[in-house]
């Protein structure tokens, strides 16, 4: 943007926005599968959903640029020898990014890591090193940009318009997840595609462009409240996420303005999901869910545990050090079958849950999402033999005085 005026940069991107296609506008279902770090997602399941005519997104969170290469790799492929019921004429996977933040003050870390010793001498296993790092930003970066995919969507923050701009140069589109209508407008003003609007139901870390505890006691946003709030600051496509469970809800997002629906927690039990056994068994239950920073520093929605209720309130805001540090504890939960030491990340609705594959799950959502937007367009419809009234004459007739 350097050499050019505001201006010129913004008619510059509206010129480049009518010569292009959205891939929201070529999806033949608008249902988004979540990017899903940590464990779930795999090649096999973004694969499944694009092909499925959804759109499929491989999570880059925690993996090193070179592993997140042969994921793609694998995802190409896989989508590639699928049977394809759709004319597009790119790769139509995403690929997720974490924005890297800033460190956190050791002392709050030391401290937090001193309550957790009890139990990491019960689970047999040292703490790990509680470290900042940037997950390989500049890196991840260069290889999307190198190997480019349909979308690069990213979370915790905005990208700088250079990076965004660079990304459009590769042929990329770019989403930014918000949670906020301020975080909406910075989106759209640094040259964002698409916002991922993230409702306060969601599974998984909340994305706000900072994790500040002091805003704890705000709330999120609701998503129907946030789409309503964000389409009034913002006038590009929306994907809904947080909380969408069934077809009724995706009806809903729609009717309230969304292009599509991003599922997160709907596609836990596929099969092709790379979700932990434990963690499988948790979601076929029933527990609350809630808010806590215990397993990574950061906020993040999941089903209540032992751990979530011992240290939630003790948790700092510092990731990605908690994170590292409490690897190893949530590895050996997972290896010795107890949800009371693993992240079981869940959005509110996690126990309409369906153990089905991903393409079934998509095709299933998509008709029952037919049905309930029909449904609900009849309550609207006028009853046979019209509404015997021109519309816009709201009832009888005022009486005139007698
Ligand atoms: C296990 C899990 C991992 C997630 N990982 C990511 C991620 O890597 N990047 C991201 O942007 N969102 C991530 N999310 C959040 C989703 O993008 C989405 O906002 C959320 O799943 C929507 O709510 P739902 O789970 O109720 O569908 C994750 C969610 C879950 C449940």
């Amino acid at each position: 943007m350097s050499s050019l005026t505001l201006r010129e940069h913004l008619v510059e991107r509206w010129v480049t926005s009518l010569r292009h296609e959205l891939l929201l506008d070529r999806l033949a279902v608008p249902i988004v599968l979540a990017p899903l770090a940590g464990g779930p997602s795999t090649p096999e399941l973004t694969a499944a959903v694009s092909n499925a005519g959804g759109f499929g997104f491989l999570a880059a969170g925690y993996l090193a640029a070179s592993a997140l290469a042969e994921r793609l790799e694998r995802t190409r492929t896989l989508a590639e020898r699928l049977e394809r019921t759709r004319t597009l004429t790119d790769a139509p996977i995403g690929v997720n990014l974490f924005i890297p933040g800033t460190s956190a003050p050791p002392q709050a870390v030391d401290a937090y890591a001193a309550r957790l010793a009890d139990d990491a001498r019960q689970a047999g296993v040292e703490l790990g090193a509680a470290r900042f790092d940037d997950d390989d930003w500049a890196a991840k970066l260069e290889l999307l940009m190198a190997t480019p995919v349909a979308v690069v969507s990213f979370v915790f923050g905005c990208p700088e318009p250079e990076v965004i701009d660079r990304f459009h140069d590769a042929g990329s589109e770019v989403w930014v997840t918000v949670t906020r209508p301020d975080e909406a407008r910075r989106a759209v003003d640094a040259g964002a595609d698409a916002l991922v609007v993230q409702g306060a139901e969601a599974g998984g870390h909340r994305a706000s462009f900072r994790d500040d505890p002091a805003a704890d006691v705000i709330g999120g946003i609701g998503l129907l409240s946030l789409l309503q709030l964000v389409r009034a600051e913002a006038d590009i496509p929306l994907v809904a996420t947080g909380g969408i469970a069934t077809g009724a809800a995706i009806a809903a997002v729609l009717a309230a303005g969304a292009a599509a629906a991003q599922l997160g927690t709907a596609f836990l039990r596929c099969p092709e999901a790379g979700t932990a056994a434990v963690y499988r068994q948790a979601l076929a239950d029933n527990a609350p869910t809630a808010m806590t920073r215990a397993f990574t520093g950061r906020l993040a929605r999941g089903i209540r545990n032992r751990f979530l209720d011992r240290y939630s309130a003790a948790a700092p805001a510092a990731y990605p050090e908690l994170h590292h540090l409490t690897a190893p504890l949530r590895q050996a939960g997972r290896a010795a079958g107890d949800p009371g030491l693993v992240n079981l990340w869940a959005g509110q609705t996690y126990e309409l849950g369906h153990q089905l594959p991903a393409g079934q799950l998509v095709r299933t959502l998509a008709e029952e999402a037919r049905a309930a937007l029909q449904h609900a367009g009849d309550r609207l419809s006028p009853p046979a033999g019209g509404l015997g009234e021109e519309v816009g004459s709201a009832g009888p007739a005022p009486r005139s005085p007698s």
